[in-house]
């Protein structure tokens, strides 16, 4: 079977070594395996939560458009297109918040990273705090079941927001009947490996030490490549290859066999301006023929404009369609003489009906309405979904005689006669 594998980059940076290495370049090869098809988007609502600069935002999802692309995308292969140009996204974004409990989002650790912070330096928790931010994983939940993605490759980050969009999903699911959503799993890739940046520090533009990809020229690249932290060693003095994060970043771009051969000079005593001169050679040989078609595409805003509005366009193709489903699902109908609507629907309830689901307390529930969708009996909450399955069978199985050990109570003014009348004819049916 086809696997979808989605993924999205937040469209607030210009891209580094760090990002082509940790994200793009294993991105890219995976969707060139075999029974992949790939959503790669960039996820310029997102952005819009951490950054209120206009000309930030349009220069970032330009340039990473133009980056994903030189760096070998194929827009034959895979669907690449722009969060925004999908309104769909949205429109499923607040069907699903109407059905996240606030206290899944309170759990979020991104906005508790927030609060916890605001409280430390005695402020109100949700100081600074916007909706977006709160809501942010349910629009991140919206990406991904919109295309009923399988797999979802992120960072370490991410995987909490994976779960969370899995929770949403099976509530969704579960309310209105039918397995609409792919329940997505989180992909931590090994490749996810974090490059270290100049000072040896993980790679990121809040430590100052990232070495830009296409930026700058082949220039810009050699002139980072100066400024990585060596020790003092004069050439010919051995040299601890691991001293340094030139190492590394060699090893990111090279085969094992050279860099064992780099490593093995170093400790002969090769210089270490000769060494960086080495390093640029070979990340120039793997991206200096990409920033040719970089430069090429920021020159030609309306091609790379042409190409994003093709993947909106194929993107909505699949959107469109699942949404109206959605949108029918939840009662959102063209009308229609609603003799047969209420018809369809009494006949679907002309049986007592018992539900299991969830809360946001983590514990398992379960709750038996009459065929006229009142309530008759409300389980107390288990530790396992199991546990609340498991009394579910027992009272379908043994009916009333089972009643007086469940852990349940009877809903106000019900009587333990129509709750036993409904069991039995749960039972016969
Ligand atoms: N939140 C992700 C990040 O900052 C970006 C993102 C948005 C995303 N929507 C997504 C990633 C859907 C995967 C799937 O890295």
């Amino acid at each position: 079977m086809t696997q979808r594998v989605l993924t999205g980059i937040t469209t607030t940076g210009t891209p580094h070594l760090g990002n082509y290495v940790g994200a793009i370049r294993p991105a890219i090869a995976a969707s060139r395996e075999a029974g992949v098809d790939s959503f790669f988007f960039l996820a310029d609502y997102h952005a819009l939560i951490k950054c209120d600069e206009p000309a930030r935002i349009e220069r970032s999802r330009m340039a990473l458009a133009a980056t994903w692309l030189a760096a070998g995308l194929d827009t034959e292969r895979v669907t690449f297109y722009r969060q925004s140009d999908v309104p769909e996204i949205t429109e499923l974004n607040w069907l699903l918040t109407c059905v996240t409990a606030k206290g899944l989002m309170n759990r979020a650790h991104a906005y508790k990273a927030s609060t916890d912070i605001n409280v430390a330096a005695g402020e109100d928790p949700d100081h600074g705090v916007t909706m977006g931010l709160f809501c942010y994983p349910v629009l991140m939940a919206a990406d991904i079941l919109m295309f009923n993605a399988h797999r979802v490759p992120v960072g370490r980050d991410q995987v909490q927001h994976i779960e969370m969009a899995r929770d949403v999903a099976q509530r969704f699911n579960h309310l209105f009947g039918r397995e609409f959503f792919t329940l997505p799993d989180a992909q931590i890739d090994a490749e996810m490996a974090l490059l270290p940046g100049l000072d040896g520090r993980k790679m990121s533009k809040s430590y100052d030490n990232v070495v830009p990809l296409f930026e700058g020229g082949s220039k810009g690249l050699k002139d980072a490549i100066a400024r990585i932290v060596t020790d003092s060693r004069l050439p010919g003095e051995p040299k601890d290859p691991d001293s340094t994060a030139l190492t590394t970043l060699f090893e990111a771009f090279a085969t094992p066999e050279q860099t064992a051969a780099f490593r093995a000079e170093l400790v002969a005593g090769l210089g270490w301006g000769e060494a960086k001169q080495r390093l640029y050679q070979q990340i120039e040989a793997e991206i200096g023929p990409m920033r040719a078609r970089y430069e090429a595409l920021m020159a030609a805003p309306e091609q790379l404009e042409a190409l994003m509005q093709q993947g909106a366009q194929r993107a909505r193709a699949i959107a469109a369609p699942f949404l109206a489903e959605l949108r029918a699902a939840v009662g959102l109908r063209p009308f229609q003489p609603l003799a047969a609507a209420s018809s369809a629907a009494t006949q679907k309830a002309a049986l007592p009906v018992f539900k299991q689901y969830r809360e946001a307390d983590g514990r398992f529930y379960f709750k038996l309405t009459a065929a006229d969708g009142r309530l008759l009996l409300q389980s107390a909450g288990f530790e396992q979904g199991r546990e609340a399955g498991q009394w579910v069978g027992r009272l379908k199985a043994e009916g009333a005689a089972a009643l007086a050990q469940a852990p349940v109570s009877l809903a106000d003014g019900v009587a333990a006669e129509e709750v036993g009348a409904a069991l039995a004819a749960l039972a016969e049916a």
